[in-house]
């Protein structure tokens, strides 16, 4: 049976285990640093002779890793995309806004292992010679942002930051910048803006490409802290090491909160692909199972802007069987081994590793309105089909859900999502449209019926139509 493989949150939850620089050092803290800041140069086979750097970010690139802030996308490769030629200074920001709906991960090492994050971010900015970093936490993080700055003072007084660190000349110094509190400043660009002192107003790419134009237009590396937290532990095992945790393609650990209704709903370290989903929801050592009595009815596999998957679902797979060649496999919801590649191949996606369960007593429509409430409040406004797009929805389905709908409202939601996705500046018009295609999509039915519901009940009641005011509030526009 799968269990928990802890690598990052290996001492955070011991008992014991404090947030302070001693206890940090007592368990083997900045031993990797040290290690990194004195590697010699390499010569390879070939004659060449690479660096300290070039050897740290060839590990990061053979181990695999992928992003662990929602796209997945390489690691080692958004540093190889970084413009080393430019004559700029070159940044690193650690985003660390979880924002999410369903996402509380992070939170788990800002609060818990502080240390273990700035290690890990130390030694991807000496990898990318960088000598000035940020650390971007989320507003609401209050306490969150004060362990982080003791951790900054405790490091600067050992020489683990500021000038020539561990007396090796390298110069680092790392701030702590707050959010003010908008799920957009997630978004890389959008953050990159708001630490420039600006609106969080996601930038269009291209050109915006941090790697090359990200802060003050310099190259910039923007990465999660989960992935920088195994930045370390790649360096400490090597990255061929790290690559044989997880499946192929997969590597690592990832920890994936799961919340709703299950018993034990947390945040658990898994090997990449080494557990499915359902047992993620039902194991004793992760979810626990549904409460009792209840059945499963919708799963949303990697936070609120993934698609849902509904309860009974197959999948067509493609596996490579034994010979090579490429075979089409049926698989069940449960059965999905929670990885990356899976759960995009089977439509949705794992995004920031948080899994929302809900079963039978949910209300589909209420629940997507409430999603829907989220991203209307929180769209930048910059892109007519978001800004307006995601108000229309939020609108629509909170007319459904108080007995103003209509049963054609599914049908209009469908139509704005389509006309969303794919036509903003940022991911977020998909962040807003996905759940609703999907909850709509999967559950037709129950919004139709809701809809019509409302309709018999208004030309019943008064037995001459829909009155003013219900017109109005049945109205699209409104
Ligand atoms: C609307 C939106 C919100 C996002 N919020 C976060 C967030 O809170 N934390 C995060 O690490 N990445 C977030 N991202 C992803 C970032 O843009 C970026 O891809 C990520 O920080 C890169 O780090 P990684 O490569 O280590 O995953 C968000 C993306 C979008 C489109
Ligand atoms: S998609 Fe939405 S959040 Fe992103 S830039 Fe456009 S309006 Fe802003």
């Amino acid at each position: 049976m799968p269990q928990e493989y802890r690598l990052i949150l290996k001492y955070a939850d011991q008992p014991g285990y404090t947030s302070d620089l001693d206890c940090y050092l007592r368990h083997g803290g900045y031993e990797v640093l040290r290690k990194s800041l004195a590697l010699p140069p390499k010569v390879l086979s070939d004659g060449r002779n690479i660096s300290a750097q070039e050897q740290i970010r060839d590990e990061v690139m053979k181990s695999g890793l992928r992003g662990r802030g929602g796209a997945g996308f390489s690691c080692g490769l958004k540093w190889s995309f970084v413009d080393r030629k430019s004559g700029k200074p070159i940044y690193l920001i650690c985003n660390a806004d979880e924002s999410e709906p369903g996402t509380f991960k992070d939170k788990q090492i800002l609060y818990k292992d502080p240390h273990q994050l700035l290690e890990g971010m130390i030694i991807s900015c000496f990898a990318n010679d960088v000598h000035l970093a940020y650390l971007y936490i989320r507003g609401e993080f209050v306490e969150g942002a004060r362990i982080l700055n003791r951790a900054l003072a405790e490091a600067r007084a050992k020489n683990f930051l500021g000038k020539s660190i561990l007396g090796r000349g390298y110069d680092l110094e790392i701030y702590v910048h707050r959010g003010a509190g908008a799920y957009i400043c997630g978004e890389e660009t959008g953050l990159i803006e708001s630490l420039e002192g600006k609106r969080a107003y996601p930038r269009i790419k291209p050109p915006y490409f941090p790697a090359v134009l990200g802060l003050y237009l310099c190259p910039t590396i923007v990465n999660n802290v989960e992935t920088l937290c195994a930045v370390k532990h790649i360096v400490a095992m090597g990255g061929a090491e790290f690559a044989k945790l997880g499946t192929p393609n997969n590597t690592g650990t990832r920890i994936v909160s799961i919340s709703g209704h299950v018993k034990k709903p947390g945040y658990y370290e898994v090997e990449v692909g080494k557990a499915t989903l359902g047992e993620l929801i039902n194991d004793p050592a992760f979810g626990g199972g549904l409460r009792d009595g209840r059945k499963l009815k919708a799963v949303i596999p990697g936070g609120s802007s993934a698609k849902v998957f509904k309860a009974g679902e197959k999948f067509k797979l493609k596996r490579k069987a034994p010979d090579g060649q490429m075979t089409t496999v049926e698989v069940d919801l449960l059965d999905l081994p929670y990885d990356f590649d899976t759960i995009q191949q089977a439509g949705s996606m794992s995004g920031s590793g948080a899994i929302i369960v809900m079963d039978d007593t949910t209300d589909i429509a209420e629940a997507l309105d409430n999603i829907a409430e989220f991203y209307a409040h929180e769209s930048c406004g910059q892109c007519t089909p978001c800004r307006e797009g995601s108000l229309w929805m939020a609108k629509a389905l909170h007319r459904l859900t108080h007995g103003h709908g209509r049963q054609q409202d599914a049908d209009y939601l469908l139509h704005i999502a389509k006309n969303i996705q794919g036509r903003t500046i940022c991911a977020f018009g998909e962040a807003c449209a996905w759940p609703v295609l999907s909850f709509v999509n999967k559950f037709k039915d129950e919004f139709e019926a809701k809809g019509a519901a409302d309709e018999r009940r208004r030309s019943g009641s008064s037995g001459a139509g829909p009155t003013h005011e219900m017109k109005i509030a049945a109205s699209p526009l409104t």
